[in-house]
């Protein structure tokens, strides 16, 4: 059977850009034979032409967002990140019938209920998994295997780079600064670094989450990150058996959706004390399914990019399906 052309077109070729490009290039032949759909890459916005990119064909590349978007494109991914901008390619992208996928948390913490209102009422996708937890697919496990359940509690640790910074300063007693210098050179940081270590990241990510487990607004916000939290404070937790995490919770308190995102000193033997360096988890309580822990690289290039890619691939076989399905009459 012939695998169904489906073309992708990509907006932003950075970290996670690159990486979505390499895993297609690597697995497209693979993903045929086994989803039935053949990914082809067909425009990339960039803001830099000239930079020199290993892989990529570059009559692809494009500095116009129309060449992308006006190129009848079945999905397109967004992987620019910020708000405003990509806000504005998202629902152009909706509005042409093009199904978006999106790593991009800032975006679906500030419109994430409208742009799925355009999408759903345009009749196209949404799918959001690389924006939360990286390749951990905790966004499908909430959206769909919990879609029943009444969750009653949800903690984690959302920002790698936070946790791999106060990993270091804990096993390696490295500084706050060399140990934030070695998670952007590693491609783990935002572009504005604050948004990871002041807390802004893991809200971000604790709000997409809790948009899909509560059935309410949060009426509280608390956000701290760990640009406090010293080396003394680490080792003195060592010695007493503990570790520090950067913990974002949610929970119904008092009849009130809080959010919370601070640096917790944790016992060892809590779950996410033994999350290490870029690597995130959820721990989830659900009235039905008990407790459900998820965990895996949070940050990093290709990790991200497998979440995309999986998002990419669902939607594809779903237009797959609708092209083979006969017209009704
Ligand atoms: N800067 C983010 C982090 C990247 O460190 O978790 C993944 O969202």
């Amino acid at each position: 059977m012939n695998a169904e052309r489906i073309r992708i077109g990509l907006l932003g070729c950075g970290t996670v850009g690159g990486g979505l490009v390499r895993l297609v290039t690597q697995n497209r032949d693979r993903i045929a034979r086994r989803s039935g759909v053949d990914l082809e890459i067909a425009r990339i916005l960039v803001r830099n032409p000239t930079r020199r990119r290993v892989e990529i064909d570059h009559a692809k590349i494009t500095t116009r967002p129309g060449e992308v978007l006006d190129a009848g494109c079945d999905v397109v991914v967004e992987v620019i990140g910020g708000v405003d901008t990509a806000g504005h390619l998202v629902r152009r992208a909706i509005a042409s019938g093009a199904s978006v996928v999106t790593a991009n948390k800032a975006l679906l913490a500030a419109w994430g209920s409208e742009l799925a209102a355009r999408a759903a009422e345009r009749g196209v996708r949404l799918e959001f998994e690389a924006s939360v937890c990286g390749a951990v697919p905790v966004v499908r496990a909430l959206r769909e295997s919990l879609a029943s359940d009444t969750i009653h509690r949800l903690s984690g640790v959302l920002n790698g780079t936070s946790n791999f910074i106060l990993t270091l300063m804990e096993e390696e007693a490295m500084s706050f600064d060399e140990a934030l210098a070695r998670a952007q050179a590693l491609g783990f940081a935002e572009a504005d670094p604050s948004l990871d270590v002041d807390g802004h990241d893991a809200m971000q990510k604790l709000m997409i989450l809790a948009s899909l487990a509560f059935d309410a607004e949060p009426g509280r916000v608390i956000v701290e990150g760990i640009r406090d939290v010293g080396r003394n404070d680490v080792s003195r937790a060592t010695d007493r058996g503990e570790v520090v995490r950067h913990v974002a919770t949610a929970e119904i308190t008092g009849g009130v959706l809080t959010l919370t995102a601070a640096p917790t000193t944790l016992p060892r033997s809590h779950p996410l004390a033994s999350v290490r360096l870029e690597n995130n988890a959820v721990v989830v309580e659900a009235a039905a399914a008990g407790t459900l822990f998820f965990a895996g690289k949070g940050a990093g290039a290709l990790p991200t990019a497998s979440a995309v890619l999986a998002d990419v691939v669902q939607i594809a076989r779903k237009i797959a399906r609708d092209r083979a399905a006969p017209k009704a009459s």
